[in-house]
């Protein structure tokens, strides 16, 4: 069986667990270490991960490359605009050659279903590096990073505000299998796609209130208002209005309570300066923590 890795509901939770563990040490094991030096055990050695990005990636894209050369391996890089992808050569021929010259594929994809496609046929793992439905590697990264400042993120309530998008989903489907709890905060014309809801089961809770849905919780998320590959900017602006996460919403939730943001941000829509920047705000160690858990995952791919 190949070891894809397209979305975190269909992992096992104890698998998940194993990931964010070798994540977790992953992480320690090379504190201070130059960020080219491969890690001790090397499981990425002698492989080669491809990137093929459909949609424009910072972090995405620099943290895979950092992360299989810290695993041992190297990395090809491509916008599928500069590939025959661009133009009209279908996603299963793609995957059917790419499984020939490289041992893992990642994609940034504008369809989900072409992601899909392409694992059907790939030989090789196949890595969602987010698509218009999903972001699961983005949320192994938020984990860890909650659990490194607040610890095990069972039992934990973490409060989702703003547009119920593909980084919601991944959160909505990664509750039930690492036990904690969810509360989604969205206007109701944006509210997330009931498939990945129903994934979600008793460990989500949906309202249309931000109020409600942060008062008490340890953790606050947010994200932009307008994802890539969404037109109605207008209307978008003006739906959520009353979901931008300030100083004022963030005092309702947990003392404690961190402010996690997959980034790039939109100071003064999603989030204000004052919370992006003050005490609570972890998205610095989010963006970093990209390399250690993709590290995790794609030693778990190559049958780690
Ligand atoms: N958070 C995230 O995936 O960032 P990029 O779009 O820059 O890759
Ligand atoms: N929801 C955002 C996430 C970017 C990392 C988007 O899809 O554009």
């Amino acid at each position: 069986m190949v070891r894809h890795f397209l979305d975190i509901h269909r992992l096992e939770a104890a698998e998940l667990r194993a990931i964010l563990d070798d994540a977790h040490a992953r992480k320690a094991a090379r504190k201070g270490w130059p960020q080219g030096r491969p890690d001790a055990d090397a499981p990425g050695k002698e492989r080669v991960l491809a990137m093929v990005f459909e949609k424009n990636s910072t972090r995405t894209r620099f943290s895979f490359d950092a992360a299989i050369r810290q695993l041992g391996g190297a990395s090809i890089i491509a916008t599928a605009s500069d590939m025959q992808l661009g133009r009209g050569e279908p996603v299963e021929d793609t995957a059917r050659v790419l499984s020939r010259m490289v041992d893992a594929v990642m994609i940034r994809a504008n369809n989900h279903e072409d992601v899909e496609r392409f694992a059907r046929v790939s030989t090789v793992p196949v890595v969602n590096g987010l698509t218009d439905r999903s972001h699961p590697c983005q949320i192994l990264a938020d984990l860890q990073t909650i659990e490194e400042h607040i610890g095990p993120i069972a039992g934990k309530t973490i409060a989702w505000v703003g547009d119920g998008n593909n980084v919601c989903h991944s959160f909505m489907h990664a509750a039930p299998k690492f036990g904690f709890h969810l509360n989604v905060a969205c206007p109701a014309e944006y509210h997330p796609d009931l498939r990945d809801l129903e994934k979600g089961g008793a460990s989500v809770s949906l309202t249309s209130d931000p109020r409600e849905a942060v008062r008490g919780a340890d953790v606050v998320v947010t994200d932009t208002w307008v994802s890539m590959g969404d037109q109605d900017y207008e209307a978008r602006l003006a739906a959520f209005e009353a979901y931008g996460v300030d100083e004022a919403l963030m005092a309702l939730a947990a003392p404690d309570a961190v402010f996690l943001h997959c980034l790039p941000a939109h100071r003064g829509e999603e989030v204000t300066d004052a919370v992006i920047d003050g005490p609570r705000s972890l998205v610095w160690d989010e963006a970093e923590n990209r390399i250690h858990a993709q590290k995790a995952v794609l030693a778990w791919c190559f049958g780690g």
